[in-house]
C-alpha cells in the first residue's frame, strides 16, 4: 500500500470489523464477549471466581474469591492451592502429551522442538535438581539468561517446587544483576555459559561472576547451562554445570501445592526513582489471567502455533511465552538472536518455516522492519498467519496499517494490547472476533476489567477526546500484589494518588466518542525506548556515579524507530568539555551500558555549564524537553536563575 493510500484510511477514521473466522465456535463473538461483560458488571466477584474454577486445576478449591480486608493489598482465590506447572504442563499429558509445546531455533538456525510430555520431564528433572541445591518453597531464584527452552524449563521448575523466580533480561549489566539479586535476596543464581546475539556472544557467565564478586551474599549456588560451548571458568563449591545437575535426576517431581496468593515471580522494572521496583505477582490470580487473557485475545487453540518475540526478561515474556500459551497448551515459538540475522528476512523466515499462525511483537520491531522495505516480507510464505498482536506502546497508524496489508494481507485481525508489568495480563485489547478496530487505539478493557479515564479529582472524564488519568477502578485477579519489600512504595505508586480507591497505571489516556481508548504515553518520569520501561532517574544516578560528572538531566526525544530515545544534558566537574568531545561522549554512553545495560546508552549527550533551574534549585524538565526536541521556547524563562544557559543548552 503507498503512503497516500495510508493517509486516506486514517483520514476516513476506518474501522476494521471483527473478522468472521473468528466467530467460529471456540472463539468469541460479540454475542459471547457482550455476555461476559454483562456477567462482569453484573456480579464482578462471582465473575471471576467461576473463571477460576472452570480455567483453573485446583489441588485444593477456595471458598473465598476475593478479600478486600487489606486493600489495596487484594488477596483472590485466598483459600484455595495449586500448582503453576501443573496447570502449564501435567494438565496435558493425557489428551497432548505429545504436541509440541516449544520449538526452538538458535540464531545459527539449529531448530530444537520439545513435546508437552518432554518439557514436563526436563522442568521436573531441573526442579529435582534445584531441591538438590536446597532450594525450598519461598526462596528466590534468580534466571539470567538467552531465551532459550532452558529459561523457560528453569522458571516452570520454580514454580513446580514453589520457589519464586526472578527472571533478569540478559542485557542487563552485572551491576543491575547485582541490585536485582541482592534485593531480591536470593539463593540461586541460574545462567548460561553466553548467549547469541547478531552474531556474538553475549557473555553471561563473566556478568554473573562479576555480579557475585562485587556482593550478592545470599548466593549459594550458581548454575550454568552449557549454550554456546566457549570456555569459562568454574568457582569449585559454587557453580554447578545445569547438564551435571539434571542427568541423574528423575523425569517426574511432586509438585508444591502453594496458596493461591503464594508469589510465583518477581519481575523488576523501572519506576521515577533511581531504584527498580521488584513487582511481585501471585501464582492463581495471576495465571488466570495470562491463561483467559490468551484465549480471549488471541483466541489460542491447541493447533496455532504462537510467537511472541519478547525476551522472558519483560512480562511479556512471562505472560505470553512461559505461562499463558502453555496453559492453553499450544506450541509456542522461542528464537534466540537479531531480528535481521544474517539478514533482515529473518522474522519472515521464521513464520514461514514454522508455520506460526499467531505473531505478537512490538511497534519498535515493526517499524525497523517496515523501514526496510516491502520487498522483504513479500518474498516469504507468510499464509500461515491469522492473527497479529502489538504491545509496548503505543503504535502509530502507519506502522499498523503496514503491519495489516503487508503482513497480514488484509486477512489478519491486529490486537493492540494495552497492559503493564503490573497488570499480569492484557487488560485493554481488542477480540478478533468481535471488536471492530482502529489503526491506534487499543479499543476497549476485557471483561471484568474496569478501566477508566478520570480528572484531577478522580471523577471519570466523560468528555470525548478529553485526557486524563488512566485508572482501573476494581481489583482484578492477575494485578501485582505489592512491591518485594516495599508495600509503602506499592500504596504509593499506584493508589495514593486517589486515596486508595483507584489503581493509576502511569498513563494518561483518552476515549473518543466510541468509548475507545487511546494511549497517549507516560505521566511520570519513566521513558519507553523500544518498548521497555527505563527511568530517567536510573539512567541519571548512572551519570553522575561517573568520576567526571557533577550532574544530568535525562528527558524523552522522540525517534522513528525507537518510540523514545535517551537525550542527556551533562554538567561535569571542572572545565565543561568543548571541541572533540566524542570520546568522551563514547566514554559516557559505555560507562551507562555498564551500570544498567545497553539499552539505557544516551543516544545524545550535551554538555552545559550548568542546569535550567527555578530559583527554588528545581531542574526545568519541561524546558529541557523543549530544547532536546528542537521546539520552540513557551514556557516562561524569566523565573530561571541562569535564563543565559538555554542558548548553551540548545548546541548554540
Ligand atoms: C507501559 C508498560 C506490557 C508489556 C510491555 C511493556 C506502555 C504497553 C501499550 C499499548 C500504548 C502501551 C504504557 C504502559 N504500553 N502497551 N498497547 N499502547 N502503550 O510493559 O515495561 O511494564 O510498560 O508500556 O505506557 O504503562 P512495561
Amino acid at each position: 500500500m503507498s503512503n497516500k493510500n495510508i493517509e486516506s484510511v486514517l483520514q476516513e477514521g476506518r474501522l476494521f470489523p471483527p473478522a468472521d473466522s473468528f466467530k467460529a465456535a471456540a472463539g468469541l463473538d460479540a454475542a459471547k464477549l457482550a455476555a461476559l461483560h454483562a456477567a462482569a458488571e453484573h456480579d464482578p466477584t462471582g465473575f471471576w471466581g467461576d473463571q477460576a474454577r472452570e480455567a483453573l486445576t485446583w489441588h485444593t478449591p477456595f471458598t473465598d474469591v476475593l478479600d478486600e480486608s487489606e486493600a489495596p493489598n487484594y488477596r483472590w482465590f485466598g483459600d484455595g492451592k495449586l500448582n503453576v506447572s501443573v496447570n502449564c504442563l501435567d494438565v496435558h499429558l493425557a489428551e497432548r502429551g505429545d504436541n509440541t509445546a516449544l520449538v526452538f531455533e538458535s540464531e545459527p538456525g539449529a531448530v530444537r522442538r520439545l513435546t508437552y510430555r518432554e518439557l514436563h520431564a526436563e522442568v521436573c528433572r531441573f526442579a529435582n535438581g534445584l531441591r538438590a541445591l536446597g532450594v525450598e518453597q519461598g526462596d528466590r531464584v534468580v534466571i539470567y539468561m538467552p531465551l532459550m527452552p532452558e529459561a523457560i524449563i528453569a522458571m516452570q521448575a520454580c514454580a513446580r517446587i514453589g520457589a519464586i523466580h526472578s527472571v533478569v533480561f540478559g542485557g542487563f549489566s552485572a551491576l543491575s544483576l547485582r541490585d536485582r539479586i541482592e534485593d531480591a535476596g536470593a539463593r540461586v543464581l541460574i545462567t548460561a555459559d553466553g548467549g547469541m546475539r547478531g552474531g556474538n556472544v553475549i557473555e553471561l557467565k563473566t556478568a554473573a561472576d562479576k555480579a557475585l564478586s562485587e556482593g550478592c551474599a545470599s548466593i549459594e549456588s550458581l548454575i550454568v547451562l552449557r549454550h554456546t560451548g566457549h570456555d569459562v571458568p568454574m568457582v569449585a563449591g559454587r557453580d554447578v554445570w545445569w547438564q551435571d545437575l539434571v542427568h541423574d535426576k528423575p523425569a517426574t517431581c511432586e509438585p508444591a501445592w502453594v496458596d493461591a496468593e503464594h508469589p510465583l515471580f518477581l519481575l523488576y522494572t523501572s519506576g521515577s526513582t533511581g531504584k527498580p521496583k521488584g513487582i511481585q505477582h501471585s501464582s492463581a490470580g495471576y495465571l488466570l489471567g495470562a491463561k483467559l487473557s490468551t484465549q480471549w485475545v488471541f483466541d489460542l487453540q491447541p493447533d496455532d502455533v504462537f510467537w511472541c518475540t519478547a525476551d522472558v526478561g519483560w512480562i511479556t515474556g512471562h505472560s505470553y511465552v512461559a505461562y499463558g500459551p502453555l496453559a492453553n497448551g499450544a506450541t509456542v515459538v522461542l528464537y534466540e538472536g537479531g531480528p535481521t540475522w544474517p539478514d533482515a528476512g529473518r522474522f519472515w523466515r521464521i513464520i514461514e518455516d514454522h508455520k506460526v499462525s499467531i505473531f505478537y511483537t512490538a511497534p519498535t520491531a515493526l517499524r525497523a522492519l517496515m523501514k526496510l522495505g516491502d520487498d522483504i516480507p513479500n518474498s516469504y510464505d507468510l499464509s500461515s498467519l491469522r492473527l497479529l498482536g502489538s504491545v509496548g506502546e503505543p503504535i502509530n497508524p502507519e506502522a499498523w496499517m503496514w503491519y495489516r496489508t503487508v503482513i497480514g494481507k488484509d486477512r489478519c485481525p491486529i490486537v493492540d494490547t494495552w497492559w503493564q508489568t503490573e497488570t499480569g495480563a492484557i487488560l485493554i485489547s481488542p477480540v478478533p472476533g468481535a471488536t471492530a478496530t482502529k489503526p491506534g487505539s487499543c479499543t476497549q478493557p476485557l471483561p471484568g476489567i474496569d478501566a477508566a479515564i478520570v480528572d484531577d479529582e478522580g471523577n471519570a472524564v466523560t468528555k470525548p477526546d478529553a485526557g486524563g488519568y488512566l485508572v482501573v477502578r476494581r481489583p482484578w485477579p492477575s494485578m501485582l500484589r505489592t512491591i518485594w519489600n516495599d508495600n509503602d512504595r506499592y500504596i504509593d505508586t499506584y493508589w495514593h494518588r486517589f486515596q486508595n480507591r483507584y489503581y493509576v497505571a502511569g498513563d494518561s489516556a483518552h476515549r473518543d466518542a466510541d468509548g475507545y481508548f487511546w494511549i497517549m504515553g507516560r505521566i511520570d518520569d519513566v521513558l519507553n525506548v523500544s518498548g521497555h520501561r527505563l527511568g530517567t532517574m536510573e539512567v541519571e544516578s548512572a551519570l553522575v556515579a561517573h568520576h567526571r560528572v557533577a550532574e544530568a538531566a535525562v528527558v524523552g526525544k522522540p525517534h522513528p524507530v525507537k518510540g523514545e530515545a535517551v537525550f542527556a544534558y551533562v554538567v561535569c566537574r571542572g572545565e565543561r568539555p568543548m571541541g572533540d568531545t566524542r570520546a568522551f561522549v563514547e566514554e559516557l554512553r559505555q560507562w551507562v551500558g555498564e551500570q544498567i545495560g545497553a539499552i539505557a546508552k544516551p543516544d545524545e549527550i550535551r554538555f552545559a555549564d550548568n542546569l535550567p533551574k527555578t530559583r527554588s534549585g528545581k531542574i526545568m524538565r519541561r524546558l529541557l524537553r523543549a530544547i532536546a526536541r528542537d521546539e520552540e521556547i513557551t514556557q516562561d524563562i524569566s523565573t530561571l536563575e541562569n535564563p543565559q544557559i538555554v542558548d548553551q543548552l540548545r548546541g548554540k
